[in-house]
Order: structure tokens, then sequence, then C-alpha cells
């Protein structure tokens, strides 16, 4: 058999930063309201109204980094609104997504504290496209600011004596599109500009991250690192896998044919192209490689499900899902030496989410899974890894059919993550061990579908739940996996 996977567990390619495994949370739909927040009185168990099954869920998933308040909320969201006593706070129409009302009981404080009780590091987003350079640097001030200022002393009176550790902080959101329709040129200046006054103060040291590209937008790269590489720590792209190529018929979560389970799967191997020629435009002003490249929203988008509000984005995750996030994790640790976060949108109920609720009832998607089983890979070291890999050809069209990953951890575990893209055949691959000297032990997980739109309902929570893998056979050191269709599988490879 002429196709095989080569790992050389001996040759390591640097850390695989824990914040790709980073999630995104906007005051859109019912993500941040019912979602995360309930307010105290709700009936849900809260503590100090966010849903305690949701954090135990995100924690146990290991959420690294939480991305808020926006996207396109962001450039029309005007922080002061979200702060003192909540009876007080303005109650106004969320244009932008589905009028619902926010009464901003759900703010910075909140939000600050919602990063505490999840133990991850919050990554606010400021308003350029509707704000003040004023604004955005009281924020900050506000923020993280411990001596003698206005802004220091409004949050003393709201509650909070210390100033809080904030390291990530984005200058604007989509500014090519909702956040103000600017021209690249244009926005470079804004963003010199804007995060001139976005200060370090103390020891907190922002990390200041610029609006990048939609997309396969490279022009909008290539102006921004030319313009203002020695401003920013990182860059963003944003990039949505969508069935079709019709934003008004995207297609839909659950019950698809075939034809849209395999494009969507090559519409997300696309994330490696993109990423690879972005990074190839960042790398001509930045060969130390010094700034880098943020995934701030991806995932899959779907018409929204039937009967629910259009401007909610609120769908179903099935296995194509689980396997759209395997496979881009894969190519984000590929390319862990630039990609140094990535958020998934969104946290909850809204595109790709992890979680879903409704009511006091909560399910965790495939998705989840999937984060849940790749978190050893946090932090650990990415290992040399070549796929040749069988082919998954649909009517003509061909994609690799298997997607892989491995890392190192500190105690020496070995993980390999793997995905068979193929709806209709197992993938029987062997896994050459180079450098492992002497015997290991292997067990694994696997997350399969029993069908293209396998999912989690309310009534069936746990159809699509990760399960113990034992189809592998070590024989020297060779291991020959057989991965299910549609399948996700993490593998523990702990050398004896
Ligand atoms: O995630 C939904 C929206 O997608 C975000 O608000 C925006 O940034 C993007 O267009």
């Amino acid at each position: 058999m002429a196709e095989r996977i080569v790992l050389n567990t001996d040759i390591r390619k640097g850390k695989i930063d824990r914040n790709i495994y980073g999630h995104f949370a906007e005051h859109l739909g019912r993500c941040i309201y019912e979602g995360i927040w309930v307010g105290e009185d709700s009936p849900i168990p809260n503590t100090k109204g966010i849903r305690n099954d949701v954090v135990e869920a995100l924690k146990e998933m290991k959420i690294p980094v939480l991305r808020w308040p926006g996207g396109c909320f962001a450039d029309e969201y005007h922080w002061k609104d979200g702060i003192g006593p909540s009876e007080e706070r303005k109650r106004m129409i969320n244009t932008h997504w589905g009028g619902a009302v926010e009464n901003n009981h759900f703010g910075t404080h909140e939000f600050m504290l919602l990063c505490e009780m999840l133990g991850c590091e919050p990554y606010i987003n400021g308003n350029v496209g509707s704000g003040t350079v004023q604004e955005m640097s009281e924020w900050v001030e506000y923020l993280t600011f411990n001596g003698v200022s206005p802004m220091a002393e409004l949050r003393q009176k709201n509650g909070q004596e210390d100033a809080w550790s904030v390291k990530y902080f984005g200058v604007g959101n989509e500014n090519w599109g909702c956040g103000g329709n600017m021209r690249p040129e244009f926005y470079a200046d804004l963003y010199r500009q804007y995060q001139t006054y976005v200060r370090n103060y103390g020891d907190n040291k922002i990390h200041r991250i610029a609006c990048g590209a939609n997309a396969d937008d490279y022009n909008w790269t290539e102006v921004l690192m030319r313009e203002a590489t020695r401003f920013m720590d990182s860059i963003t792209l944003h990039y949505y896998t969508l069935p079709t190529s019709d934003w008004n018929h995207k297609g839909a979560a659950t019950g698809f044919g075939t034809d849209e389970y395999f494009t969507t799967l090559k519409k997300a191997l696309f994330m490696d192209e993109l990423v690879t020629r972005h990074i190839a435009i960042m790398d001509k002003y930045d060969p130390e490689k010094r700034v880098g490249l943020i995934v701030d929203e991806w995932g899959t988008w779907y018409d929204v499900e039937p009967g629910t509000n259009p401007g909610f984005l609120y769908q179903q995750n099935t296995i194509r899902d689980a396997l759209v996030a395997g496979l881009t994790l894969n190519i984000f640790h590929k390319h862990s030496d630039r990609v140094r976060m990535a958020n998934i949108a969104q946290t909850v109920n809204v595109l790709q989410a992890v979680i879903l609720t409704e009511g006091e009832k909560m399910l965790l998607t495939p998705t989840y899974h999937v984060f849940n089983m790749y978190k050893v890979h946090q932090d650990a070291e990415l290992l040399e890894l070549t796929v040749d890999s069988p082919v998954y050809s649909y009517e003509g069209v061909e994609i690799p059919e298997v997607s892989a990953s491995a890392s190192v951890n500190a105690e020496g575990i070995i993980h390999v993550s793997l995905c068979n893209l193929n709806h209709a055949s197992s993938a029987v691959l062997p896994l050459a061990l180079r450098g492992l000297a002497g015997q290991a032990s292997v067990s694994g997980t696997t997350l399969a579908g029993a069908s293209i739109d396998a999912h989690n309902s309310f009534e069936q929570p746990e159809a699509v739940t990760p399960q113990a893998f034992s189809a592998f056979k070590l024989e020297g050191d060779t291991l020959t996996v057989e991965l299910p269709p549609m399948s996700v599988t993490v593998l523990a490879i702990t050398p004896q």
C-alpha cells in the first residue's frame, strides 16, 4: 500500500499555541444572552448571572482565550453603556443582529468575571468603525490602569478596585465591511492612530491586534503589513466555510446531501492555502515572524434553523462540523510558527457553536467533542508528520481523504489527530513511527457519525459522542489504523 503517514517522533517543530483553541462570543442571537448570561434571578443555575453548566463545559474543554464583544457588534458597541448599576444601563436595539433588545446587562465587568471563572485570557475587540480614539483609549485605561485617573476611579466606583490584566486587544473588526467599509490604506492609517492610545499601564502589556483580511483579500494583508507592521503584534484573518457559494442560500445544517457534505469539507481545506498565502505576504515584511496571524473568526455558516430569527445565526452542528473542526485545527498546527491564535465562531448557539442551549437544557455538539479530544495538543510541541493520503473523490472532484497532525507533550506522550473525511469508506493506513526507541503503548478515542448529518439534539443529546478506539495494530514501528468513515480520532502513544 503506497499511502501512509510518516511521523518523526524526534523532530520537533515548535509549540502549538494553546490559543489556537480559542473561542469567540458576540452579542448576537442567543450567544451571550441565554447562552452565557441568564441573570442572577434566573431559575437556571448561575453564578452572578453566568450559567454554571456552560462554564463547566468550557472549562472541561480548556478554553484558553475568549474574544468579545464582536464581530460586527464591536464596531457599534460603546463600552460605557455596559457599566454601572445594571438597571440604569441603556436598553437599545441590536440593529445589526436580528433587532433584539440589548439591555447591556452583560458588559465589561461581567465579561471579565466570565474569563476569570473560565480561567481563560480575555481578548477584547475595540470600536474603530463608530467609536472615537478617546473612547478606545479610556476603555483600556478603565480595564488596566491602577493609578489615579478618571477611568480608574470610575471602575472603582463600579466595584472593581484593582485593574484587570488584559493582554489581547483588537483595534476594530472587519473594517473592510461592517466595521466601516474602509479601504486598506485608510484603515492602516486609522489603525496607526488608534493603537497609539492603546496604552500599556504598569505591568500590563497589550498585544495589539490589527484588523486583517476577509478570506483571500491578499491586498488587505499586503497594505497593512506594508504600512503598519511595526505598530502591531498580530493581524487577523476571517474565513467562513459555506456549502454553497451563495450567501442567500448557504445550505442547511442538517438534511443536506452528499454533494454539500463533500463541498463543505473541500472548502474547509482551503484554509491551508489561505493561511499559506497570507503568511507569505507577512514573511516579506516580517521575516523574523514577530507578528502573529490570528484567525479570529472561522467555522461553518449555514442557513439558520427553520423558524428561527434569521439575524440570530442559530444552526445545528453535525459530524460534518466535527470534521471541519478537526481538519482546520490540524491546518493551524501546521502553521503554528505564525498562527498563534484562532477563535471559532461562536461559542454558544451561534454558527459553529460548541454548545447549544434551550432554556435550562444544554448539549455539547460534535464540534465540542473535537475541541475536547484535541485539547491534548494545547502548548505541546508539533512533530514532523507527512501524509500520503488516499484520495476521496466525489463526482470527479478529488480531495485528500485523511488529515493528520501530531504533537508531543511535556510528559513525552505523543498525540496524533486523524480525520477520515470519506463518508462511505474506512481509511486503513500504516503510520510509520520513526525515532521511537523501544516499545510504546497506544490508546485512542474516536468520534464518528452514523450518517452525514449525525448530530446531537435536545431529545438525543448523546447521539454523537467520543468512543474508545481500538482499531489499530502496532507491529514493530508501524501502527496500522483503521479510521471509520466520517470520523475524528485522537491516538495517545506513550513510549515505554
Ligand atoms: O460571526 C458573525 C459575523 O461574521 C461577525 O459579527 C462578523 O465579524 C463576521 O462577518
